[in-house]
Formats: C-alpha cells, structure tokens, sequence
C-alpha cells in the first residue's frame, strides 16, 4: 500500500456540463483536491469533449488544482492556451505526436507541473528516462475517450512496475490511474502504488458524493 496521502481527482466528463460549478463546487466541498478536464480532440480519440474556453470559465469557480489530461494529437501546440485558461497540471500522452521533452519543458517552464499518460497497450517503462522531469504519471486503466467503461485490471503490474522505478531512482512522483475507478478498483490501484484516483462516473453518479469520496481517500 501507497504511504503517501490519496488524492482525488473527479473526472468532469462524468458530470452534467449544464450546471458545470454547480457540479464542480460539489466535489471540492467533498474534499476532492484536483478538477480532472478530459480534452478530447476527435482525432487522437474518437470522441470531443471541452476546450480551453470552458477551462478559462470554471477557473472562477474553485481555487482547487486544475488536472488537464490532453488526449489531443498535438498537445505541445496548446500548451500556451492551457496554461493562460488556468491549468495547473497538464498531462499528455506519450503515443501523442508531439516531442515529449520539449512539451514537458513547455510545460514546466510555464511554473505548471508536468505529467506523462500512457494508454493500455503502452509499456510503462517509456516514460522512465522523464521520470526527473515530471511531477506525474497517468496510467490509463481503460482506453482513452469514453467515460463509463470497465476498469483494466491487467494495468495493475504497469502501476507496480512504475512505483519500483521511482524509488529506485528516489524520485518524487505521482501515479494516477484513470478508467472504472471506484470503491473495488481503488483499493487494488492503491495497494499497486497509485496515489492520485481519477473518477468520473463513480463520483458523479453517486448519491453521496461525500460519501463516494472518502471512500476512494480511505
Ligand atoms: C477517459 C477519461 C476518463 C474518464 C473516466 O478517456 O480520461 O477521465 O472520464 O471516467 P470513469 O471514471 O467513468 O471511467
Ligand atoms: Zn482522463
């Protein structure tokens, strides 16, 4: 089991876009430390989500920390407009066709941390030689584009193999998992060394929210 304290993550996608603070305020007066933003482009997933006008709105609502996950095919192009909308964590995949050293340097030459995602059928190890240069790394536990879907436990030796990896070079890195998280799946994401649980429809369907996130912190 993880030693270092969970955080949560609530993946807006999940949520009704019609009363986005409503829904947004919600989750942070549960506790919920990070907002997750899915940005999907149609192109790098075959599905469209928000973009950086709504990012630029909902700034106003909370202070709490805004967890961009770009599943877009040319993240290094947007960073700027990420960064000025209020994203204070920028996440995006290695399989995108960006060069991943110079969108992490775009990133955290911008003072917002950096995090590197990697989809199922992408071995974990890519993203060892970054592992200095970043502040995460986000282990997709589904394919990337659609909420809802059933949680991939074969992701699980990914997550252990990544927690290995950071300590033996004592480094000082997150691991997310996102993708059928919920009151089962956290715990085995958990007991592998994750430390940062993003979830959309476990959180947004629920009927306690308060409820569904401390269970996922406990
Ligand atoms: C999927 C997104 C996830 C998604 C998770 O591409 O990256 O953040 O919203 O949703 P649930 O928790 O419902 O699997
Ligand atoms: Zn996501």
């Amino acid at each position: 089991m993880s030693d270092r304290k969970i955080i949560v993550s609530p993946s807006i996608l999940a949520a009704d876009y019609g009363k986005l603070a409503e829904e947004i305020t919600k989750v942070v007066n549960a506790g919920a430390e990070y907002v997750h933003i899915d940005v999907m482009d149609g192109h790098f997933v075959p599905n469209i989500s928000i973009g950086v006008p709504v990012v630029q709105s909902i700034r106003k609502v909370t202070s709490a920390v805004f967890d961009c996950h770009l599943m877009i095919s040319n993240p290094f192009d947007y960073i700027d407009a990420f960064v000025k909308a209020g994203a204070d964590l920028i996440s995006f995949h290695v399989e995108s066709n960006s060069d991943i050293k110079e969108t992490i340097k775009k990133i955290t030459s911008a003072d917002k941390k950096a995090a590197l995602v990697v989809k199922p059928g992408t071995p974990v190890d890519v993203v060892f030689p970054y592992l200095r240069d970043i502040s995460m790394v986000l282990i997709m536990t589904v394919e990337p584009g659609f909420g809802g879907q059933g949680f991939m436990s074969d992701m699980l030796p990914k997550i252990t193999a990544l927690k290995e990896e950071i300590e033996r070079q004592c480094l000082n890195v997150d691991i997310q998992v996102d993708g059928g998280v919920d009151e089962k799946t956290s715990d085995l994401c958990k007991k592998a060394g994750a430390n940062v649980l993003v979830a959309g429809s476990y959180i947004f369907k629920s009927d306690d929210v308060n409820e569904a996130i401390k269970i996922l912190k406990s």
